[in-house]
């Protein structure tokens, strides 16, 4: 095992969770309906019709909550806003009982002394947005570009005396394919074309929020997290490789070149020639205002082949390796090569990763323990991938575990497990897993090493300099 100590004396070591999946309360204090909770009540969208209405009641048991991030030793907390709790409508009257929550939230991590990491979108678009302008409403509809600003000038204005990490979206990719291309995610609907529009614009509605925290908070720190998928050729022959080339740019690039290049990439430009979205002068200048740092979320790379035909691309599933409950492949040294790729070709100022983490299915023992050695391995070694990534300059400022705790999995509900805290969804009680145990041992570890004087490693900060 590689030494430990390759980590900045600053470096956060956070969890993540996302406000549909964890805070419940649905129904309270004026909370709007989602395009979640309306997804939910169709059946056949989401296993065993779960729904987010109680979730882990994070909404009333955030303080019980903040205590285990406390005593694991966390100094960082990455939560969303539920939009539709702030403005139930999408846009116009604000809910100052929604708002409040987040107030209060902020307020005890701070007691914590723990960070508030703030997402202002994971993916609880409230409904009548996507009303408004049916057939072609939500993300498909500009005008909620003009929302979005809204919604950030509304949450700065009450949390950016305290807040100072701002991270606009998360995973445009997954919202726009999954949500509006593919139709596995809210709001169900299909089409690469609707795909596209969806990316486009909320990749717009980026730029937006980025001027408008800028403009409400002067200490702001702003970025965007991506899900980005390190992809590789199933064999060295140019189709193969070709066709990798083709799945990272639709994965990857197209998120990428915009936000660091100012333009969308010249060869998906012409595959996505059929479908392309409406780009109209002076979007990519606001795609492409300049942030303070990039979120990556990853938990699985990709191994990618030409088709029969050539022109389609197939997803392989190397034999011999290890997957996860979600099936996903466990290959921690794509996390490395994904850093020193981002790093090469964007250069972005500080990279958060801001999601990693395995599902998988733990049980709780009889004496109520709820061993989880998998996941621990997992996380210790892409923990060690993050840290080889360090040592070869890249710039990376923190990382936070998915999850904190069990929560609401999307279209999966409750049956795939991903926190490092077990949740018993009968009563809501929470059990640390051993990996929880672990996290706590390694970072207490790593602060000792900061003590001890540093690690004798130069590195680069985030703010560009080294130090050693
Ligand atoms: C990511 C999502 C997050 C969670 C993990 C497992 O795509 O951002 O909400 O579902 O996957």
């Amino acid at each position: 095992m590689q030494p430990p100590g390759h980590f900045p004396p600053d470096f956060l070591w956070g969890a993540a969770t996302a406000a549909y999946q964890i805070e419940g309360a649905a129904h309270e204090d004026g909370r709007g309906e989602s395009i979640w909770d309306r997804f939910c009540r169709v059946p056949g969208n989401v296993r065993n019709q779960d729904n987010g209405d109680i979730a882990c009641d994070f909404y009333h048991r955030y303080r019980d909550d903040i205590r285990l991030m406390r005593d694991l030793g966390l100094n960082a907390f990455r939560f969303s806003i539920a939009w539709p709790r702030v403005l139930p409508n999408g846009r116009g009257p604000v809910n100052e009982r929604g708002l409040d929550f987040y107030d209060r939230l902020v307020d005890a991590l701070l007691a914590a002394n723990i960070r508030p990491f703030v997402t202002l979108y994971h993916w609880d678009l409230p409904q009548a947005l996507e009303d408004a302008g049916r057939p072609s409403g939500g993300w498909l509809n500009r005008a909620t570009v003009d929302a979005f600003a809204e919604l950030a000038d509304v949450v700065v204005r009450r949390l950016g005396d305290r807040v100072h990490d701002w991270t606009t979206h998360n995973e445009p990719w997954v919202v726009a394919w999954m949500g509006y291309g593919q139709g596995q995610h809210a709001p169900g609907k299909t089409g690469d074309q609707n795909a596209l529009t969806t990316a486009h614009h909320l990749m717009l509605s980026h730029g937006r929020a980025v001027e408008v925290i800028r403009g409400r908070s002067s200490g702001a720190r702003v970025g965007i997290t991506l899900n980005l998928t390190p992809t590789y050729p199933a064999t060295d022959s140019p189709e193969d490789r070709t066709a990798a080339r083709l799945a990272d740019g639709q994965a990857n690039r197209w998120f990428l070149d915009p936000i660091f290049r100012g333009a969308y990439p010249e060869d998906m430009l012409a595959a996505f020639d059929q479908s392309l979205p409406p780009i109209e002068d002076g979007d990519l200048a606001l795609i492409s205002t300049p942030i303070d740092f990039l979120g990556i979320n990853n938990y699985f790379r990709s191994v990618v082949g030409a088709g029969p035909d050539r022109s389609s691309i197939v997803h392989h599933r190397p034999e011999g390796s290890t997957y996860t409950d979600m099936d996903w492949e466990v290959y921690p040294s794509s996390l490395c090569d994904l850093l020193a790729r981002v790093h090469r070709d964007y250069a972005p100022k500080c990279v958060y990763i801001t999601e990693n983490g395995a599902a998988f299915p733990d049980v709780r023992m009889h004496d109520g323990s709820v061993p989880d050695p998998e996941r621990r391995s997992y996380l210790e070694r892409y923990i060690q991938a993050v840290g080889r990534a360090i040592a070869e300059g890249v710039p990376v400022g923190g990382y936070f575990v998915w999850s904190l705790m069990d929560n609401f999995e999307w279209s999966f509900g409750y049956w795939k497990r991903f926190g490092i805290i077990y949740v018993d969804f009968s009563t809501l009680e929470r059990v640390p897993k051993s990996s929880y145990y672990w996290y706590r041992d390694f970072v207490a570890r790593q602060r000792q090493l900061v003590a001890a004087g540093g690690n004798g490693f130069t590195y680069i900060t985030k703010h560009g300099g080294t130090r050693t």
